[in-house]
């Protein structure tokens, strides 16, 4: 449709018709056997009033979708198709590994691919929207949603939820395989206070724009075509009726022309915030918020028309929010083909097919983390117990893999059979030390032991005070690696778990996160040395659950200690009990190879702001594998108007070299990558010093420096 008759289109709408595209209900609400006296008598909904709404949520599948999409079109009095979203989040019927483990990767083209395959699969379901990618930023993992994030770092963050972003976008959204994104949770859920779930978070302005805000603003940059709001209050305001957030921040600030949606009922909770009177009054501040679509509460439906007749809302703020709401649509093609991709056929070619498990495999191979290896891994032991229910579950796949085909589930079991053919195994799931289990242990040459949390463990609604293993794991972890030093400790999970006894006594520690389908295949390609690990962490592993919220972008303050020094040292910034530091650093991660750094070359140590410096190390494999090596490039900067981090990541680039390769690899430094909020909140770069790293993980010492004049 043009402009012109999408513009006739809302004319020839009603007050009502037009509140209705703003609303969205999930798909119990449709075709449901106890439909009239649950969720509809629920929502005093009485007629076909539901057939008449602008979207639905979480349904799936081309046959059933085009059913609905005619009823929709039968029903709509001016045949307006109904747009169809879902948490397409790490994949769709494949899974991939989840979003902090793609984070791991820092390889923002597999993320992109990753994304892109998903939209195939979810498109050819039906599905024209994902609620997908998550930009909250999380440094807390007591948080069971860090899962669902890149991860702590602002500038990884933002590059993966833009790659994420043109994944299911692609340059048009409208094109055949393709899905609307949209991004999450507008704004900072991933600082909801000590890591509870729908949390206060209270930030200062000024981390919220340096830290929070950036990945975001990169889903806008990207093109996003939609953005959600977060449940959490920020500064005592919930977010959704939030107009200092929502218009000023979002809208005038980044930009953002998408259409804004509400996260599950967050608009009706802001009465139970206490923020709004009821639930007319939570639709007054939401839409007069900027909030067009309202999912699964009463508050548009029952509300939007009264409000906007008695003159509290106005009927072009009203325009406003639909027109946004049809734009997309258009911009969909849906007024020309409601179904748009719709295939019980492509469901069939494209859902989990080789080429999207071969995906699935390469990914968890990317994203897994080799936390520590005596020289065990890659396996040479030819008789193996492998120990942990988790060897045998299905539960790996990820919490928001909600589409998933389970039955396609590589298990670890599964994935060692076949990939690892030649190496005998004994296979005991067990999470409790028993008889079997030790006697297994010991007459094996070596021991892999599956611990961690499953898919349940972790995602939303599943936080922790303690992240550290569950005392039937420890207890496993102490008797196995007694009876057996080569115990290789596989660590599942969609979060930085406390594992500071695992680190000291196993023989080799990878996180396998949440792999995804075909993910323990690629989990057994590293053990058996057929691929090489080259994931990095997204987040630091505390040593215990007290150092939480933890960063590597920590500041100094009055008192520091010395990076190195682990003893409790009075007066100091410091625990009695535990280190500052992280048992593993933000980016770290080993290789089956070894890598060298040369120091840093500038090509001038001189910075102003229309000239770059260009930064080189050459970087060679020393070993006698191939292998990925993550080089990264931290900025200090000494001295501001406010305090500065102690480092901040600024570019990355995922390299691969041959045994003996040497490679140079160069950055460019730019006057913008020093500029941060000053202390009159100007977004600025100061002059002075600035200390320049740029090694293989965030405690790098490898480092120079220049001068910003
Ligand atoms: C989550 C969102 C999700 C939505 C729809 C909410 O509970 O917070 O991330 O997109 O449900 O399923």
């Amino acid at each position: 449709m043009t402009e012109k008759q999408l513009s006739e289109l809302l004319q020839d709408m009603t007050v009502a018709e037009k509140a209705e595209q703003l609303v969205q209900l999930n798909g119990d609400f449709y075709g449901g056997e106890d439909f009239l006296t649950g969720p509809a008598a629920a929502f005093h909904l009485t007629d076909n009033k539901a057939y008449r709404l602008g979207s639905i949520l979480g349904s799936d599948g081309a046959a059933r979708l085009t059913k609905l999409q005619d009823e929709f079109i039968k029903e709509q009095p001016h045949h307006i198709p109904a747009m169809f979203m879902a948490d397409v989040i790490h994949g769709y019927k494949t899974a991939f590994p989840v979003p902090i483990a793609l984070g791991a990767s820092f390889d923002p083209e597999l993320v992109r691919e990753t994304a892109e395959t998903a939209a195939k699969e979810a498109s050819a379901a039906g599905i024209h929207v994902t609620f997908s990618p998550m930009a909250d930023l999380a440094r807390d993992s007591r948080w069971g949603r860090c899962m669902e994030s890149f991860g702590e770092d602002p500038c990884l963050n933002s590059k993966m939820t833009a790659a994420m972003v043109r994944g299911f976008q692609g340059e048009n959204c409208g094109d055949k395989g393709r899905v609307a994104s949209c991004f999450k949770h507008f704004a900072a859920y991933g600082a909801v206070q000590s890591g509870r779930d729908y949390n206060v978070a209270e930030l200062s302005e000024r981390t919220l724009f340096e830290d929070y805000l950036l990945a975001y603003e990169a889903a806008v940059n990207a093109g996003a075509e939609m953005a959600m709001t977060a449940f959490n209050t920020l500064d005592r305001i919930p977010c959704t009726i939030s107009r200092k957030l929502l218009r000023d921040i979002l809208r005038d600030k980044m930009g953002f022309e998408g259409v804004l949606i509400s996260d599950y009922n967050a608009i009706g909770e802001t009465v139970i915030h206490g923020a709004a009177e009821d639930s007319r009054d939570a639709a007054e501040k939401a839409i007069n918020s900027g909030v067009d679509i309202d999912m699964m509460s009463d508050c548009y439906l029952n509300n939007l028309e009264e409000l906007v007749k008695s003159g509290e809302v106005s009927e072009s703020l009203l325009d406003e929010a639909v027109m946004r709401v049809l734009k997309l649509k258009n911009k969909l093609g849906l007024f020309e083909n409601p179904y748009k991709d719709a295939s019980e056929e492509e469901e069939k070619q494209l859902h989990c097919c080789r080429e999207h498990m071969e995906l699935s495999r390469k990914a968890a191979a990317e994203c897994s983390v080799l936390l520590k290896n005596n020289g065990i891994l890659p396996l040479r032991a030819k008789k193996i117990a492998v120990i942990g229910s988790l060897c045998e579950s299905r539960d790996i796949v990820g919490s928001w893999a909600i589409f998933a085909d389970n039955s396609k589930t590589v298990t670890l079991r599964a994935a060692l059979e076949e990939v690892c053919s030649d190496i005998e195994f004994q296979f005991i799931p067990s999470d409790t030390p028993d008889e079997k289990a030790i006697a297994a242990a010991k007459s094996a040459e070596a021991v892999i032991l599956a611990l961690g949390e499953d898919q349940l463990g972790t995602g939303e609604s599943r936080s922790r005070t303690d992240i550290s293993l569950p005392e039937g794991q420890k207890r496993l972890f102490e008797e196995i690696s007694a009876v057996n030093p080569n115990t290789v400790v596989l660590l599942f999970g969609g979060r930085p778990l406390a594992i500071p006894e695992i680190a000291e006594k196993a023989a080799a520690v990878m996180e396998l996160w949440l792999p995804g389908t075909a993910g323990c295949l690629g989990a057994a390609d590293i053990l058996s040395g057929k691929a090489s690990p080259s994931g990095r962490l997204s987040m630091s592993f505390p040593y215990c659950s007290g150092q939480l919220p933890l960063s590597y972008s920590a500041f100094n303050t009055g008192r520091p200690k010395d990076n190195g020094v682990k003893e409790f040292i009075p007066f100091l910034s410091n625990y009695m009990d535990a280190p500052n530091i992280p048992l593993y650093p933000f980016g770290f991660g080993l290789s089956y190879t070894s890598f060298e750094y040369s120091p840093i070359a500038l090509d001038r140590d001189i910075l102003t702001a229309d000239g770059g410096i260009t930064a080189s190390v050459r970087v060679k494999n020393t070993g006698d594998r191939a292998g990925k090596e993550v080089v990264q490039l931290y900025i200090r900067d000494v001295k501001g108007s406010v305090v500065r981090p102690l480092r901040e990541l600024k570019a990355f680039k995922k390299i691969s070299l041959a045994p003996g390769e040497e490679q140079t690899v160069s950055f460019e430094i730019t006057e913008k990558m020093l500029r941060f909020y000053d202390i009159n909140m100007d977004h600025t770069a100061e002059k002075g010093s600035f200390i320049l790293y740029i090694g293989p993980d965030s405690t790098t010492e490898n480092r120079t420096e220049f001068r910003l004049v």
